[in-house]
């Protein structure tokens, strides 16, 4: 690992930056008017930084490169890199390879053909965090392990199309780990999304895996993220040493996307789109246009 990149005087740190940790834990965020727009905001940041360090997924090109690339990113639009000093992570952005689940820290490994590797964003900006993650395929990879990848944005979307006002929460489990199944994937358990907003991780916990028991119904404003992680082999896991790397158990490969959302008066909207409406994830339109 490389030291952890610093960041200008001038950008805003969350709370937590230079503390152990944030303070206790933060319920459900409804988000209207400006408040809104400074979502829309951080998000659309998010989702620039994420295609930035997208665009330079290569053979031969170390994690750590990408997390300079995210970095410069951030630091040029004005947002602070949210995952820098959160409970002590040392980087800029998250970066999980093969059979990282989720969590991975930038290193100076280099990318080889065949790998995958998710790039997990979170932007810190006007005093709110939009988050947002894509796996990318390196060179050439094997068709299976393509496919986990795909599916996996696919199931990202269909989750995020279940969410509306009046819907449980758990419609987006239900909406996901069927599509997973029915193609022979699993889906992670204990890590899910989260709420979000001026906090970073709040209610609710969202969980990809139909859990037994009741949840929330959702309300309009209320946002936090939808981030499936789906393995090819087993979804159980385990912990690196480092206390960060999630990988699972018997080192097949895993995906995961995400996009923070909100839910409106007659459904959902997402909210990690770049400026011009773009993002790596895709959005719910190319669903309705038969991506079933
Ligand atoms: N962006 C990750 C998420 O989706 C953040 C993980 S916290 C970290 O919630 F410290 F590991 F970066
Ligand atoms: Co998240
Ligand atoms: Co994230």
């Amino acid at each position: 690992m490389s030291p952890p990149r610093p960041v200008p005087e001038g950008i805003a740190r969350p709370p937590y930056v230079g503390r152990p940790g944030p303070s206790g834990p933060a319920g459900v965020q409804r988000h209207r008017g400006s408040d809104l727009e400074r979502l829309r905001h951080a998000g659309a940041v998010a989702a620039e930084v994420l295609a930035s360090a997208g665009a330079a997924v290569a053979p031969g090109v170390t994690t750590d490169e990408l997390d300079g690339v995210a970095h410069d990113t951030y630091v040029r639009l004005g947002a602070y890199p949210s995952t820098l000093g959160y409970k002590g992570y040392p980087k800029s952005i998250c970066t999980s390879v093969n059979e990282v689940v989720c969590h991975g820290i930038p290193d100076d490994r280099p990318l080889v053909a065949g790998d995958i590797v998710n790039v997990d964003v979170t932007a810190y900006v006007d005093g709110v965090h939009g988050d947002t993650s894509a796996t990318f395929t390196v060179g050439e990879v094997d068709p299976p392990t393509a496919g986990l990848v795909e599916l996996t944005r696919v199931a990202t979307l269909l989750g995020i199309a279940a969410v509306g006002p009046g819907e449980h929460l758990s419609a987006i489990a239900e909406a996901i780990e069927p599509f997973a199944v029915d193609h022979g994937l699993e889906v992670v358990r204990d890590w899910g999304g989260h709420g979000i907003g001026a906090v970073f991780h709040a209610a609710p916990h969202v969980n990809h895996g139909i859990e037994r028991g009741r949840t929330i119904r959702l309300e309009p404003g209320v946002t936090f993220t939808v981030e499936p992680m789906l393995t090819a082999g087993t979804s159980r896991h385990h912990l690196w040493a480092d206390d960060w790397t999630v990988v699972t158990d018997d080192l097949l490969p895993s995906a995961q996307f995400e996009h923070t959302v909100i839910v409106t008066e007659d459904g959902v909207e997402i909210l990690t789109l770049t400026p011009e409406g773009r993002s790596a994830v895709g959005d719910l339109t190319a669903l309705e246009a038969g991506a079933r």
